[in-house]
């Protein structure tokens, strides 16, 4: 099966079983970038990377710099990395000719083609870009957080208990934060309040959730594989770099919830899921607390042998798990080409229920459960 990656716009591999992708071209990446651009809302980088495609073709700093670099361009996402450079250099303030059309730096996009301006910037910045085109494209999408913290509050509600949260392929552990934003359907509520960073009733369609505004959170970790380190300045720009300029709302919620990480220390620890949750498992479950495994739009990156891992720590944690201290997997994964699950899993008992369907991004929560 292969499916829309949410965030490249990418034909990927599939849920839940890898499937392999033929190897495309560089030029054919490029090319499809800017359609699936075109299609999930940049018109600016369908634009740009249509001018791209031109300067590669011709044989100009695009094929200069991008060929070569991956010899599986789509996987890697490469003209991705490319615009991730330039935009970096741009909210840094030193690629003035770029931060000018660029909605997410103050500037104006007239629907010109600004391809000129890119290659100025890659003219005066070639380092960098060698550098840039080398590093993974890495997001973090705060708004899955409101079907998280539905999943949460069902969790809240079934076991009246505190809640430990594990996350895996956390990225900058954004979600992991998921108390610290407001939450509201409009008939309930959960979260911090005073957050400035909202989700309100149109993030929920009908049938919506019953959010527990009562939910404690006792303790929490997480882990990636390639963790970004939100509180250096250099980790919150390459996060910030990744959102694509045109997408203003995305790219507001991300600045404030890197705002919000800035006074919440949350060290994400750099390990493989699979080693990383078989060792927090590996110690008894704590009595009076729901122990919580989560995860968001991570299965189809785990290796074979990772997701086995993963699934035989929950099963032997699980075996053990009272109600007193149960075991629950919350996690939000592709479903189809329309819409992701949000799918929980308890012990004692091993009870599996999919809770919400749910946009890649997060957008259109709709509640079944
Ligand atoms: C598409 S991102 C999703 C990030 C975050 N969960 C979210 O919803 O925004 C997938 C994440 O999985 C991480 N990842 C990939 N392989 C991993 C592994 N073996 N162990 C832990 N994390 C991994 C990546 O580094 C990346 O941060």
């Amino acid at each position: 099966m292969f499916l829309t990656d949410p965030v490249r716009g990418l034909r990927t591999i599939g849920y839940p079983d890898a499937v392999v992708e033929s190897s495309p071209t560089l030029i054919d990446v490029i090319e499809h970038q800017a359609a699936s651009c075109a299609q999930l809302g940049s018109p600016l980088y369908a634009s740009l990377l249509t001018g791209i495609a031109t300067d590669y073709l011709s044989g100009g700093f695009t094929a200069e710099l991008l060929e070569g670099v991956s010899d599986q361009p789509l996987h890697d996402a490469i003209p991705l990395r490319y615009l991730a450079t330039a935009h970096r250099l741009a909210l840094a303030g030193v690629a003035p000719q770029l931060a000018q059309h660029y909605p997410s730096c103050e500037g104006q996009w007239d629907g010109r083609d600004i391809t000129d301006s890119f290659l100025s910037a890659v003219a005066l910045h070639r380092g960098e870009f060698v550098r840039g085109v080398q590093r993974n494209v890495q997001t973090n999408e705060v708004g899955r957080a409101p079907v998280l913290a539905a999943g949460f509050s069902e969790i809240g509600r079934r076991f009246g208990l505190a809640l430990r949260t594990y996350e895996i392929g956390s990225s900058a552990g954004l979600l992991s934060r998921w108390n610290r934003y407001a939450y509201s359907t409009g008939e309930s509520s959960t979260g911090d309040q005073s957050s400035p960073l909202r989700f309100d009733a149109p993030w929920y369609d009908s049938p919506v959730p019953l959010l527990q505004n009562d939910l404690v959170v006792e303790g929490r970790a997480a882990c990636d594989i390639s963790p970004i380190d939100v509180s250096t300045e250099g980790g919150r720009l390459t996060m910030l770099s990744f959102v694509w300029p045109d997408q203003l709302e995305r790219f507001a919620r991300l600045k404030a919830a890197l705002e919000i990480a800035r006074d919440d220390e949350l060290a994400i620890e750099a390990d493989d899921a699979g080693r990383w949750l078989a060792t927090r498992l590996g110690t008894p479950l704590p009595d009076g607390i729901a122990t919580v495994v989560f995860h968001s739009i991570v299965w189809q990156y785990l290796p074979a042998g990772t997701k086995e891992a993963v699934r035989a720590a929950l099963t032997s944690a699980g075996a053990l798990a009272t109600d007193r201290s149960p075991l629950c997997w919350l996690r939000m994964e592709p479903a189809n080409r329309r819409h992701a699950d949000l799918r929980l899993t308890t012990w004692p008992g091993g009870h599996d229920q999919v809770l919400a369907h749910v946009g890649y991004h997060g957008a259109n929560v709709r509640w079944l459960a």
